[in-house]
């Protein structure tokens, strides 16, 4: 047992969860605090380039973990090769009523309905370009995940997710491209082929036209049905996207899951995940990366998803139980 599951982690369960996080990432805003949270020697690492980018290790951390940025490097001090911020959307907003987030720890799960609060586009891009003014973060990429503001009408998602991504364009790594999340109205509607094409035609070319294109990836449900996947892989290709994110967090339920409504992450989205993992990899160019994401508790699931042909791995519920020591505990100590 670590110090962190022996006695901060039922100090931190004590509040509700959305204070817990609120609370951790105070913390990890004091500058140098993270590192003293975690062993001096960095874990093991696999440094790899990817999408034309350098990650010092494989393993990072998923988009909903630091919603507004406030502790992007911190995440690198806590031994993560990389991490996705947001969703970020256009207008700010606050999201669902709370209680929105719970905890379930004899499954180690989460369930969330959060719908994205966020401080929106223009206000994080003030934020990430003082960050980038300040310090050139070298082998970190930084990914923004882009979601549809509760605002904006289905069918004017197009111009919205654009209007995101132009204010952020140049200050992401990377871009992640949100139709999966479960707790915005309709938003998954937008992986119907049509609209999805009208999404991506209109955030490519755009991005295309810069001097600077980004990789822009695709972050699907864990949902979809099996015989729907294929086609949603070939639409990224169609579209010439860097790759696929998968998964985002499931509405399904066995009987001895969770029953609060939202999406439910962590041990019980770890065998679909995987699933989603071995069908979509064959699928996708050669030249496209696969973020395996969903479930990844421990070092097996990690190995697992790796073997599944992720290139890279991220987690969100597996940090929650496994503290700051988490990138230890899945790539190993070196
Ligand atoms: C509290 C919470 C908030 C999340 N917020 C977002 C989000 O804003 N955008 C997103 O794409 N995914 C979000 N996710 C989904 C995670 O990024 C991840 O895809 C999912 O939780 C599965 O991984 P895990 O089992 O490691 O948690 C959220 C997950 C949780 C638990």
């Amino acid at each position: 047992m670590s110090i962190y599951t022996s006695l901060v982690r039922p100090l931190l369960f004590r509040f509700e969860p959305e204070t817990a996080h609120r609370f951790t990432l105070a913390a990890l805003r004091v500058p140098g605090l993270a590192r003293l949270l975690v062993p001096r020697k960095p874990p093991v690492a696999d440094k790899v380039s990817l999408m034309g980018l350098t990650f010092r290790n494989r393993l990072g951390i998923a988009a909903g973990v630091d919603k507004n940025g406030d502790a992007p490097l911190a995440w690198r001090d806590l031994g993560f090769g990389f991490a996705e911020l947001g969703t970020v959307t256009y207008h700010p907003q606050p999201g669902n009523p709370r209680p929105r987030v719970f905890r379930y720890p004899s499954e180690r799960a989460l369930v969330n309905r959060l719908g994205f609060p966020n401080i929106g586009a223009k206000a994080f891009a003030s934020r990430l370009r003082r960050l980038r003014t300040r310090q050139a973060v070298y082998d970190f990429p930084i990914g923004i995940n882009l979601g549809k503001s509760k605002v904006t009408p289905l069918p004017d998602a197009p111009s919205d997710y654009l209007g995101s991504l132009k204010i952020l364009h140049a200050l992401g790594d990377f871009f992640v491209i949100n139709i999966s999340s479960p707790n915005t109205a309709g938003l998954r509607d937008l992986a119907q082929p049509d609209d999805l094409r009208r999404l991506l035609s209109a955030l490519q070319e755009f991005n295309r036209s810069t001097s600077d294109p980004k990789p822009l990836l695709l972050k699907i449900s864990p949902d979809s049905e099996d015989r729907y996947l294929p086609d949603l892989v070939a639409i990224t290709r169609e579209f010439q996207l860097a790759g696929i994110v998968a998964t985002n967090t499931t509405s399904q339920r066995t009987p001895e899951n969770p029953h609060e409504a939202g999406g439910l992450s962590g041990h019980p989205l770890t065998h679909r995940a995987l699933t989603v993992a071995r069908i979509i990899r064959p699928l996708l160019a050669r030249d496209q990366i696969l973020i395996g994401v969903g479930g990844v508790m421990d070092s097996g699931h990690y190995r697992l998803r790796r073997q599944a042909g992720a290139d890279l791995v991220q987690m969100y519920t597996g940090l929650v139980y496994l503290g700051p020591t988490a990138a230890w505990d899945i790539l190993g100590r070196s």
